[in-house]
């Protein structure tokens, strides 16, 4: 039998303006898992980490990535995974990316890494579809995996980008005691939209990309503006308008959702404004009655890893 234990980061997806193709990784808050594999037939998984996952196996994102990888290798495996530490689910950090990269980046390991990251991508998306109503997406998964700003700058065939890491570039990142799902967070927006919205989309994706290329933080910050997704996600996080008007007035470059929501995140070219902009938020949250967790960190160049 052969065992490993993995960390998997959460995710910021999205970025404001990049819905389905742009990701950071958060070194604050990920996932801890432990794998055993030996010869046989069979996944086990057992959760310890306090928080709530479906007891079904096939409901358990990990099930689907951990499949796809074992038929690409072609030898089924007796797989146990105990989930030690977890992000919540429904919080819109990566929760489900981060079990998916986790496991995939475990077995990987194990079986002495007969595949690239790319195909680790792939693998793992399978467990993303389970989320998101069939849609396999990943700006979650490949900063989760890689480390990073990534884009996706193609699903077919999937074409993965590294950008990089402005210095100054600081976030702020607020998870309020809400619970958005992302399923039904994809089903409210339009499928199709405005070619005067994609015109101001592309411009703003263009813009981040360019930002963060001459690391002018300033860009970055302007360009993040959502008119795709935001508009009618922000009715699941009470008072948004009000506290991107907080925010800015502080000093923080943008405010935008992470990912499906409910977290939020600023960005800010000093630690001082990120620091009192979590403030800002906790007691945004406080005001409406509702708890949260805050982190400040800056984007984590490291991705899922061995601990
Ligand atoms: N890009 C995805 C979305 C991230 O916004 O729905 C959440 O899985």
């Amino acid at each position: 039998m052969k065992s490993i234990k993995v960390f998997a980061p959460a995710s910021i997806a999205n970025m404001g303006c990049g819905f389905d193709i742009m990701g950071m990784a958060m070194d604050a808050v990920g996932d801890v898992i432990s794998m055993e594999i030996e010869d046989g037939i069979g996944l086990e998984i057992d959760n310890r980490s306090g928080v709530e996952l479906p007891a079904e196996l096939e409901r358990n994102v990990m099930t689907p990535a951990v499949m796809a990888l074992l038929a690409a290798y072609g030898k089924p495996m007796k797989v146990k995974i105990i989930v030690e530490s977890k992000i919540r689910p429904g919080s819109g950090i990566g929760s489900s990316a981060a079990s998916s990269v986790a496991a995939v980046f475990a077995l990987n390991e194990l079986l002495g890494r007969p595949f690239e990251p790319m195909r680790l991508v792939e693998f793992a998306m399978e467990g993303e579809k389970l989320t998101s109503g069939g849609v396999p997406h990943a700006d979650n998964i490949a900063p989760a995996l890689l480390g990073g700003v990534i884009l996706v700058r193609g699903y077919d065939p999937l074409d993965i980008v590294n950008l990089p890491v402005p210095k100054k570039f600081f976030c702020s990142l607020v998870h309020p005691e809400i619970v958005v799902n992302t399923r039904m967070a994809r089903e409210i927006m339009p499928k199709e939209i405005p070619l005067r919205d994609a015109v101001v989309q592309w411009g703003n994706v263009g813009g981040l990309v360019a930002g963060l290329t001459f690391g002018d933080v300033e860009l970055v910050g302007r360009s993040m503006r959502d008119v795709v997704a935001e508009p009618f996600r922000k009715r699941f996080i009470p008072g948004f308008d009000i506290l991107k008007e907080k925010v800015i007035s502080a000093g923080a470059l943008a405010l935008n959702i992470s990912g499906s929501g409910p977290a939020l995140f600023a960005l800010s070219s000093s630690e001082e404004v990120a620091n009192r902009v979590a403030q800002i938020m906790k007691e945004h949250f406080a005001m409406m009655g509702k708890d949260s967790d805050t982190y400040v960190g800056s984007v984590s160049n490291f991705g899922a890893r061995i601990m």
